[in-house]
């Protein structure tokens, strides 16, 4: 039942909050503003928009040595160049007043309002425009040399944060190496870069990650028991913190920490011995350890048991982080990390795979066909919160606690609690087509960023699930 209201829910509201588009935000501007507009009239033209919602008169003039434009009035009165604060929306009307008897005149970039010129000592031209577009735009004089001068300002249509966009950091689940097979030991050479990004963390959201290799989370590294591991770490000359790795594969110090704190522009290596078959989570390990995590230096690593493990027809790669911005969730704009939120674990977004939603739209999503075995690495970076994962809608057939493969799995569990730096793996076969939500059953942190779908394509069976009465 509580998976159904779930599913429910996330169907009808809560993926199309988490992902509104720019495209429907200024559709809807539109619809509220009656449609798109008309560039501004030109200079001295009676302005067909109705009355203005806000009034701005500006004055030319000379500030010591520089020229200026200067506020008349209201909150701008003089104010050198002041920034006009308004609303979408809203119709603007800008006099401009001559200070002096040279030629001047003021344009909007980007927003094709022109006033027009004043030739004369107190002469004026007004101008009205609907403030369609959100965003910051310069407003300057365009006789030659006087924006140069000094004669430029601002107009900032809408909240002082813009919707900003970064790269992509999210590792697409179904990126991992495949099985290796019935080979011996050998040697097997891992290579990491660490690399801070601006990062897409939500729409309109970006936040400075750090990744091993530019996605969170890192590289899916699988090698056997019995392997040499040489782990080569690099840290871009463009970082500013130092990066390390510890692996929960390693039997030694630190986890490999010792040999590899990496200053910007460095390369270390270390190699060690896979003794203990298992799947582990590595991750960075430089102070502040959970500021490093939390923005996004973990990953999976899996060390096979001899023969490798039972085939199945798709493997995947999830892991689980919470952040911790000092703006709201939902904020727009880059948002900055909070280390008091951090040490008071009180996060604003909760993720599979680096981003808010990650997992959810079709780029990213798990997929499967009907009658497939379906096997996830669900792993948690964290680095404070246990994930109660649960597939909506499946039931793991077999599941490895705390990521032993050398233990009897056990059958039939609907949820697993993977704590931070562990990893399961589950194990199910899909019966029916659809889309089944990947959550942490703590479910309030669906509506801060943690959901993920498996899209299964395939013939309907009604055996197992139908509509209506049993025949
Ligand atoms: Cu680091
Ligand atoms: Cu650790």
């Amino acid at each position: 039942m509580l998976a159904l209201t779930a599913l429910a829910c996330i169907e009808s509201t809560d993926l199309s909050k988490l992902q509104p588009t720019v495209d429907s935000l200024t559709a809807r501007l539109d619809e509220l503003t009656g449609g798109p507009v008309t560039p501004a009239a030109p200079a001295g033209a009676p302005a067909d928009l109705g009355a203005a919602d806000i009034e701005f008169t500006l004055i030319t003039g000379g500030d010591g040595h520089n020229l200026v434009f200067r506020g008349v009035g209201g909150d701008i009165d003089g104010v050198v160049n002041p920034t006009l604060v308004v609303e979408p929306g809203d119709v603007v009307q800008i006099t401009l007043i001559n200070g002096q008897p040279t030629e001047h005149d003021l344009v909007i970039d980007g927003y094709n309002v022109a006033t027009g010129s004043v030739m004369q000592m107190d002469e004026e031209r007004t101008i009205s425009f609907l403030a369609e577009q959100e965003g910051t735009f310069a407003y300057f004089c365009t006789i030659a040399g006087h924006r140069a001068a000094g004669m430029e300002g601002k107009l900032q249509v809408g909240a002082a944060t813009q919707a900003a966009a970064g790269t992509s950091v999210i590792k697409n689940p179904a990126d991992l190496p495949g099985p290796l097979g019935s080979r011996g030991p050998q040697l097997v050479e891992v290579e990491l870069v660490g690399q801070e990004v601006e990062g897409q963390l939500a729409t309109g959201a970006t936040y400075s990650y750090f990744t091993f290799n530019g996605t969170v989370p890192g590289p899916f590294i699988r090698a056997r028991v019995g392997d040499t591991v040489e782990i080569t770490l690099s840290n871009e000359t463009s970082s500013a913190f130092t990066h390390s790795i510890d692996l929960h594969a390693v039997n030694g110090p630190g986890g490999g920490a010792v040999y590899t704190q990496v200053a910007p522009g460095e390369t270390k290596v270390f190699t060690f011995q896979a003794l203990n078959p298992g799947i582990y989570v590595y991750h960075c390990a430089t102070p502040s350890v959970p500021h490093h995590i939390t923005s996004g230096m973990y990953g999976l690593i899996l060390i096979e048991p001899e023969g490798g493990l039972t085939p199945v027809d798709k493997e995947f790669y999830v892991m689980q982080g919470e952040i911790y911005t000092a703006e709201d969730f939902g904020s727009q704009g880059l948002l900055t990390f909070d280390p008091q939120k951090m040490a008071d674990e009180n996060p604003e977004y909760f993720v599979f795979n680096g981003a808010a939603g990650a997992l959810a739209t079709e780029e990213n999503w798990l997929t499967a066909n009907v009658g497939d075995s379906v096997r996830i690495f669900m792993g948690v970076g964290g680095p404070n919160f246990t994930s109660s994962f649960h597939v909506i809608g499946e039931i793991f057939d077999r599941v490895y606690p705390f990521g032993s493969v050398t233990s009897e799995p056990i059958s039939d569990v609907q949820t697993i609690s993977v704590p931070p730096g562990g990893a399961w793996i589950v194990e199910f076969t899909v019966d029916v087509p659809g889309d089944y939500i990947l959550v942490d059953h703590a479910l309030s942190r669906l509506e801060r960023g943690l959901v993920g779908i498996l899209h299964v394509e395939g013939e309907a069976n009604p055996d197992v699930f139908h509509e209506g009465e049993a025949p």
